[in-house]
């Protein structure tokens, strides 16, 4: 579901032809529809209507601060990774009792931060970090209200650069092994033990994993209350697939109508972080052909984007839609479309059939809202694109494109090399 749509020939982001940005703005440029982020995320509040739950939405997906806001205005909460994260949570509004925090370095600093801002809980990932939670919070004089992440040892069927939830991961502890380490956190003085927390993974297309490592977590939270250990809060984490060729995932209704079945007996609060379904499709990323060239193997079409702007194709070999903003009935070519950094890894999309393109073409990578702008950089020295928020016919220049100066930021010179 998005709104990035014909209208006639020309592709519109919700009222606003595309072009229109571009031109104005430059590219490449990440285009956001405000429209979109609402109704992904009102599907998700509305699959969870009527249950005690709260919607943590995964900030490394899209953290610019007009998204942010917008989230946080209707109601999201925010599962955040680090320091910078909970600082742009925090900023955009998002209420501390709706904030969760995971990921496996938190540094003492982070800890410290988040203590401060009295966030809903930790997700602990590590004996060693659940006894630096408890040191400073003994130093703050605080309780850390904590949850264990656990790992259920379930294959989530994705890249396996984003499953997280399978025995030779990093993340979480071994679901088996999990009463040991509850008994130590009841031990900690300044650890107060809040819940469980598990993801197993992103881009999961089916419903499956969900439910069975949802019920392997159940069953934890079962023994743990026979041993008196109560668990008020069930952290679900994020995964939900969305489409960027032709799967069909699961709907944040069905991920309700197959979980809710599963807590009859629980009186739990329910947190879910989905972050790719509700940023992903409601971002593209619009870059314009530079050059074209032809070898005797390959179409190369070279555009303004590359891996420092959008890494997942690079990276994982991700699939994203490429459509022209003006259609046109050139023939189809089979084409590789390539960035101008100088990796031959460098790619935005390899072996399509496009209509052929010319100088000047515009081309939308559709699916980008997620993963996108979060996973640029300056490699090659380029400066970071442009965002833009599109509501209804007006559109938002949300991050203003990098300038020179700012990649020399923070740099100095040392005296003997002024
Ligand atoms: N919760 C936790 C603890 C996570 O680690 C993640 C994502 C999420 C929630 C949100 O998952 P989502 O709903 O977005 O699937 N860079 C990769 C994706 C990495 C996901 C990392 N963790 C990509 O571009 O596909």
């Amino acid at each position: 579901m998005h709104c990035f749509t014909y209208k006639k020939s020309e592709l519109y982001a919700e009222n606003v032809p595309v072009r229109k940005i571009a031109d104005t703005v430059g590219t490449p440029v990440y285009i956001y529809s405000e429209k979109t982020l609402l109704m992904h995320l009102t599907s998700y509040q509305q699959a969870f209507d009527g249950y005690p739950s709260t919607i943590c939405y995964a900030l490394k997906a899209n953290s610019n601060p007009a998204v942010l806001r917008l989230l946080a205005k209707n109601g999201c909460g925010a599962d955040v990774v680090s320091g910078g994260e909970l600082y742009l949570a925090k900023k955009a509004g998002i209420p501390s009792e709706k904030i969760v925090y995971a990921g496996v370095g938190k540094t003492e600093d982070e800890i410290a931060a988040a203590l401060k801002a009295r966030i809903l809980m930790f997700n602990v990932e590590s004996s060693d970090e659940l006894k630096a939670i408890d040191r400073v919070a003994g130093k703050l004089n605080v309780k850390a209200p904590i949850a264990l992440r656990v790992n259920p040892d379930i294959d989530p069927k994705t890249h396996p650069y984003i499953s997280t939830g399978l025995k030779n991961s990093k993340f979480g502890i071994p679901i088996e092994n999990a009463l040991e380490y509850y008994r130590l956190a009841k031990k900690l003085r300044n650890v107060e033990v809040l819940g469980i927390h598990k993801h197993i993974g992103s881009q999961i297309t089916s419903i499956n994993p969900f439910v069975d490592a949802l019920k392997r977590v159940i069953l934890l939270a079962r023994n743990l209350r026979e041993q008196g250990i109560e668990i008020k809060n069930l952290d679900i984490g994020g995964g939900l697939g969305i489409t960027y060729r032709d799967e069909a995932p699961p709907l944040p209704g069905d991920l309700s109508g197959a979980v809710m079945p599963l807590l009859e007996e629980g009186g739990f609060n329910l947190i879910v972080e989905p972050g790719r379904s509700i940023a992903g499709n409601a971002g593209i990323c619009v870059t314009r052909v530079l050059y074209l060239k032809r070898n005797p193997e390959r179409e190369f079409v070279i555009v303004d984007a590359g891996m420092n702007d959008l890494l997942r194709p690079s990276l994982y070999e991700a699939f994203h839609d490429i459509r022209p903003v003006l259609k046109n009935n050139r023939k189809k070519v089979l084409s590789d479309i390539v960035g101008p950094i100088c990796e031959s890894g460098d790619f935005i999309a390899r072996e399509r059939m496009i209509n052929r393109a010319v100088q000047g073409d515009l081309l939308a990578v559709m699916s980008a809202g997620a993963y996108g702008f979060t996973m640029s950089s300056n490699y090659n020295s380029r400066p970071r694109a442009a965002e833009v928020l599109v509501r209804g016919s007006d559109f938002f220049v949300v991050k203003e494109r990098e300038s020179y100066k700012d990649l020399i930021r923070g740099t100095k010179l040392p005296a003997h090399l002024k």
